[in-house]
């Protein structure tokens, strides 16, 4: 690690702490806070190590058009904001990032936002955002001299280490909580050679006991806990602004579930603001499961002051988070760019998967969070029709084809989740239809559709 360049900051106590010393549970020895990379030359203006915003601008797009392999990927390509290597030839790269920003055209019109954007971040090498992160967290881990990297995971934190341990020669360990993860992901972690453990635990129990792991053997934890998982993430900000020509956002919108990526993101927002590459700060709203939010409550009832965990539950598995770990740090986020929190029921979160999925793009269940909270925003009059809004999609849509499958067959939801948006969802089902092997019976199951995909 580059220790001239970065140390670690706690969140809770300020106390600053070279990066090679913290603890293998990344907890503050003062306070148990976590901690957040910090690099102290960017702060001396005129100084040094304090890159320059146009030199920068004009190095990352020359990179688009390079054949090498780190200018390749979408997290090094920034590496001027990565400064925690010693050498970034340690980097462990599947050319992750690059995530495409699209139109999201029938919302935006549906919505009456002409500028709806969705960054998707399920086009990652292992279909989910976390892939930004696990690149630069496991090559610091690398870099260390580690050879066991783990995590706790709801299934796409372990795809994503399991792959990128398995790319430099590493081991991974994996706690799952039994039966609540989505098939496919807990197939990668198979796929990619992990020492998989389906613990008797929910995710919080999970990331308690691997937390007593790490402090008993030397394996390197991978959650995002570890500070260099948010430097990964905080790339797709960076991206966001050089797509929009350097300009924000009005509006970010994020699922909310340890915690981890409203924290990242905000942290890179907040770094081109201050390294001047861009002017101002998005509002950043953060959307949780009704069955799991304990932020929304937080922000309602103290201000973001006490957190009191919960027992999670929701069909999302990806947010079925009770006591996520980067809950300070995101309320801060959203304290400090004037965002919201909010949550939204199972049926929102169904109807608004299912929307995105008619845009052609689709998307895992928390994802669709952002559209679902948007819509509760422009319902409320938060967000304005000339707004330019991003909505994070975290998951690729295979990661869970049973959900996608129980909603177009009707059997995802139950009778009072239903209520009151039965028409919505019956408008949205495309369920399956079996035929006879006959021209007129395949010609007679498009009989009545309307060009578009509406019913007629
Ligand atoms: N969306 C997806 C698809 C996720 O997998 C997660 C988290 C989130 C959103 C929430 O992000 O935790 O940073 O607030 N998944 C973790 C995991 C917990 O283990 O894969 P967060």
């Amino acid at each position: 690690m580059n220790e001239n360049l970065h140390q670690l900051r706690c969140f809770g106590c300020g106390s600053r702490i070279p990066g090679a010393e913290a603890r293998p549970d990344f907890r503050c020895a003062n306070c148990g806070d976590l901690f957040e990379v910090e690099y102290p030359g960017w702060n001396q203006r005129g100084g040094n190590d304090r890159p320059n915003p146009g030199a920068l601008k004009w190095l990352w797009r020359e990179r688009r058009c390079s054949g090498e392999a780190l200018d390749q990927s979408g997290v090094w390509r920034f590496r001027e904001l990565l400064p925690i290597m010693e050498s970034f030839g340690n980097a462990v790269s599947l050319r992750e990032g690059n995530a495409p920003l699209y139109h999201l055209t029938r919302a935006a019109k549906a919505l009456g936002i002409d500028q709806l954007y969705a960054k998707h971040q399920g086009v990652n090498p292992t279909g989910s955002f976390k892939d930004t992160g696990m690149t630069t967290a496991l090559s610091v881990a690398r870099e260390r001299g580690f050879t066991w990297v783990a995590c706790a995971s709801t299934g796409n934190t372990s795809a994503s280490m399991a792959a990128y341990a398995a790319r430099a020669g590493m081991r991974s360990l994996v706690l799952i909580p039994e039966g609540k993860i989505a098939w496919g992901k807990l197939s990668q972690a198979m796929d990619y050679g992990a020492v998989t453990c389906q613990v008797k635990a929910d995710f919080d129990g999970c990331l308690r006991l691997l937390t007593e792991i790490v402090r008993k053997a030397p394996i390197y934890l991978l959650n995002s806990v570890n500070p260099y998982r948010l430097e990964g993430q905080k790339t797709p900000a960076f991206e966001i602004a050089e797509a929009m020509d350097w300009n924000v956002p009005d509006h970010l919108i994020v699922p909310g579930g340890n915690l981890g990526n409203s924290s990242a993101l905000g942290k890179g927002f907040r770094e081109m603001r201050e390294l001047g590459l861009t002017a101002r700060l998005p509002k950043i709203s953060v959307i949780q499961a009704a069955g799991a939010n304990p932020l929304v409550k937080s922000l309602k009832l103290t201000h973001g002051a006490v957190l009191e965990p919960m027992e999670a539950n929701t069909r999302a598995t990806a947010i079925r988070i009770g006591n996520p770990a980067s809950w300070r740090k995101s309320a801060r986020v959203i304290q400090e760019s004037g965002g919201w929190c909010l949550d939204v029921t199972e049926a929102e979160i169904a109807i608004a998967k299912a929307e995105i999925g008619a845009e052609g793009l689709g998307c895992e269940p928390a994802s669709a969070v952002t559209l679902a909270g948007l819509k509760k925003l422009r319902a409320q009059g938060v967000i304005r029709s000339g707004e330019t809004v991003v909505l994070v999609l975290t998951g690729h849509t295979l990661k869970d084809a049973d959900y996608t499958i129980d909603f177009h067959r009707g059997t995802l939801l139950t009778d009072e989740e239903k209520l009151g948006s039965e028409a919505a969802i019956e408008a949205l089902r495309r369920d399956a239809i079996t035929v006879d092997a006959t021209p007129a019976a395949v010609l007679a199951a498009i009989e009545g559709e309307a060009i578009g995909g509406q019913s007629g």
